[in-house]
């Protein structure tokens, strides 16, 4: 069921000293002033190590990351949380599965960055045994660029430099940040009463702060706004306030729009800071919206998180009952890649095109490339998303003889 890594893998892992201080040169845009970026989410490996249908579900999840990767070729893998689903690990080997999960990337010669989720913390699974485990493939650009048990862990940005520019020295044409939403339980910790200590499910003040500042200096560095797009695994209350107060218009914002109400992040916690199961939403994220739509250049934030909405939306008003107002940036969800995880609707990947020509508009555009090779939701973020018609997407499902549990 485990199948071992190719030889070239294994030879690869052991000399790591070597490898980190080689790692992939600077990102950037092919000569075609192309950047394209292929987003693995929710891909939920070893859930129920302990029966067959565990394993049975990864194998099926490398298939969808191969025929993904194979139709696409992408320049950067974005694995957006959601890696590995801890509420099912052993402590032994809960980060191994990483190896499982890259190694189809490897095998192309791809690089990847990494958001985690809320899965992607618990009893038995760290978060910083996951970034060491990433890292210790030359072709991990994950990191964590701010410290403290309240930031989480990935936390940083990559620079994407243009095809002609020389990428030590030129202004970046693109910035990628990538945020830590955090949720499940803390490594190892049990409280007084012996239960696990939940860790909150939104972007910390801290990490908020440290994107203001590091987004400041880059402005003043740079003499720009660079134009950016922003990966974190669970979107925010403006997803949600969008989805209920204004509605999915299926052939404006295509994509299955099932995960209703959807979960955002401070789902289930007050506004005190305790999540003792009273409270629905506690507004914790309306910092890092503020910042989201204070930062000029964002052109999209997306997420996963919710396996069965996979739209964008253009948010550009201020929605009813919401203090934040959105200024145009678009709100995307991907699409369920990983067999793992709750939901039958169709695997696949959403993928970015970015051109080099097209950033100066803020445009970007981007599709979905099911597991079945079909490509579905495919639009152009540009300045009359939320106005252009397009085919609405199906509402289709997996259908695979392992995947659902007996
Ligand atoms: C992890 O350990 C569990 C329990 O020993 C085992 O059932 C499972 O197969 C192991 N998984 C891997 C990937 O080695
Ligand atoms: C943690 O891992 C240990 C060792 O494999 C296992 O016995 C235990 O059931 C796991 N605990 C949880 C909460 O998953
Ligand atoms: C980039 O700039 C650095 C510093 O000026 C220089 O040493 C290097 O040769 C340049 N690289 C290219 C490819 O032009
Ligand atoms: C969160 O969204 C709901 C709609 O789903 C809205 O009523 C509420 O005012 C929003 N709260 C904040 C703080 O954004
Ligand atoms: C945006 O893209 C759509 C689809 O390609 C196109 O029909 C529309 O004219 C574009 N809008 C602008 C402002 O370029």
């Amino acid at each position: 069921m485990w199948k071992s890594l190719p030889l070239v893998a294994l030879f690869a892992v052991p000399s790591f000293q070597s490898a980190i201080s080689k790692r992939f040169a600077p990102l950037k845009f092919s000569k075609d002033g192309t950047f394209q970026v292929s987003i693995l989410e929710d891909l939920h490996f070893g859930e129920n190590a302990w029966d067959s249908w565990g394993p049975e579900q990864d194998v099926n999840s490398v298939t969808v990351i191969n025929r993904v990767l194979d139709a696409e070729s992408p320049d950067l893998v974005v694995l957006n949380g959601d890696l590995i689903t801890g509420d099912n690990a052993f402590l032994e080997n809960s980060t191994v599965y990483i190896d499982k999960i890259v190694e189809p990337l490897v095998q192309r010669g791809l690089t990847w960055a990494s958001t985690y989720g809320n899965h992607d913390s618990a009893y038995n699974l760290s978060r910083s045994a996951l970034l060491a485990r990433e890292n210790r493939w030359p072709n991990s650009r994950t990191t964590q660029m701010v410290s403290g048990r309240e930031a989480g862990i990935t936390n940083y940005y990559l620079p994407v430099h243009g095809a002609n520019d020389n990428a030590s020295t030129g202004v970046p044409a693109m910035l990628l940040w990538f945020f830590d939403s955090r949720g499940g339980y803390y490594y190892q910790e049990l409280d007084s009463s012996g239960n696990e200590v939940a860790q909150p499910n939104w972007v910390d003040d801290s990490v908020v702060g440290w994107f203001r500042t590091t987004n400041a200096k880059l402005v003043k560095k740079y003499h720009k706004h660079i134009p950016s797009l922003v990966f974190v695994h669970i979107p925010t209350n403006a997803s949600q306030a969008i989805q209920t107060e204004v509605g999915i218009n299926p052939y404006k914002e295509p994509g299955i729009n099932d995960d209703y109400v959807l979960a955002q992040q401070g789902e289930g916690w007050c506004a005190d800071g305790s999540n003792g199961g009273s409270c629905e939403y506690g507004g914790q994220d309306v910092a890092f919206m503020k910042a989201l739509v204070d930062t000029h250049g964002v052109i999209g934030v997306f997420s996963g998180h919710d396996h069965g909405d996979t739209w964008c939306y253009k948010w550009d008003s201020l929605i009813s009952g919401m203090s934040v107002e959105g200024n145009g940036i678009n709100l995307c969800f991907g699409q369920h890649s990983g067999y793992g995880g709750y939901g039958s609707w169709i695997r696949g990947s959403r993928q970015v095109l970015v051109t080099e020509s097209k950033l100066q508009d803020m445009e970007i555009d981007t599709w979905i490339r099911l597991e079945s090779g079909d490509v579905v939701g495919s639009v152009s973020l540009n300045a009359t998303y939320g106005e252009d018609s397009y085919p609405r997407t199906p509402d289709t499902l997996s259908s695979c003889p392992t995947c659902s549990y007996t």
